[in-house]
């Protein structure tokens, strides 16, 4: 594991992007693991000032993003569809058609979980996978559990994350109460993982995380296991 500590957001984002960019100049139709949330976002904004200079070509890359609230589809401003379609895909030449989020507004989502574990595997896996954490350790929305979920599948939102994450919405009682969300076996089969995470709140987690015992109660501490896994951590 690679744990670089920067001082600004700034640099964060820009180490990050980076690493992303780096993947898509070494393998052009590379499969790319998307994550949302505050994290990111300066990340994917420095890629689109890099793809506006003519650097980075997105025309070949196919996105498969790590989840969606159940219940939201992609014309809800608080979709994660909604999201990474405004502060990304818009911005750059990635197709439509090869950006992938898990649907939360699925008939049968079981059936939708199988699915896209099955379509990440006949894309040949993810080349590199962006991830945050949630405060209680959360990657994706894999919140803490006595297991690890191997598979895509709908879980239940701790209260924690609801209250974290309610500073999107109106208001608590409007975050949905459930997402759908990738599993530990296509996050683990990623063959890069770039993990970043910004605050001083983030850095107790990050100690659980990478430092403490692997256990399915702090769900990013499975990535300890993982072969090749970057840390950016910026305190601010
Ligand atoms: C959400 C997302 C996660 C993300 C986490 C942290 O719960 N499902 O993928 O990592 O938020 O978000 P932030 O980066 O805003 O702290």
């Amino acid at each position: 594991m690679k744990f670089i500590t920067v001082d600004t957001y700034d640099k964060l984002s820009r180490q990050a992007a980076n690493i992303i960019s780096a993947q898509v100049i070494l393998k052009p139709d590379s499969v790319l693991g998307l994550a949302t949330g505050s994290s990111p976002l300066g990340t994917y904004k420095q890629l689109i000032e890099w793809y506006e200079k003519g650097d980075i070509d997105f025309s070949q890359v196919t996105s498969v993003n790590l989840d969606e609230y159940v219940g939201l589809d992609g014309t809800n401003d608080q979709s994660y569809r909604y999201f990474m379609d405004n502060n990304f895909f818009n911005h750059i030449n990635i197709k439509k058609e090869n950006t992938f989020v898990p649907d939360g507004c699925a008939k049968d989502l079981t059936a939708e979980g199988d699915g896209y574990d099955m379509h990440i595997k006949s894309l040949g896996g993810i080349d590199l996978q962006l991830l945050g954490i949630g405060l209680d350790g959360h990657i994706g929305f894999n919140e803490p559990d006595s297991v690890f979920v191997k598979s895509t599948h709908v879980v239940d939102l701790h209260e924690s994350t609801i209250k974290a994450n309610s500073r999107f919405f109106a208001n608590e009682n409007e975050v949905p109460k459930q997402a759908i969300t990738m599993g530990m076996a296509s996050i683990m089969q990623a063959k890069k993982i770039l993990l970043i995470a910004n605050g001083a709140a983030k850095k107790g987690i990050l100690e659980k995380a990478f430092f403490g015992p692997i256990t399915p109660m702090v769900p990013a501490s499975i990535l300890q296991l993982h072969p090749d896994v970057t840390v950016i951590y910026s305190e601010n």
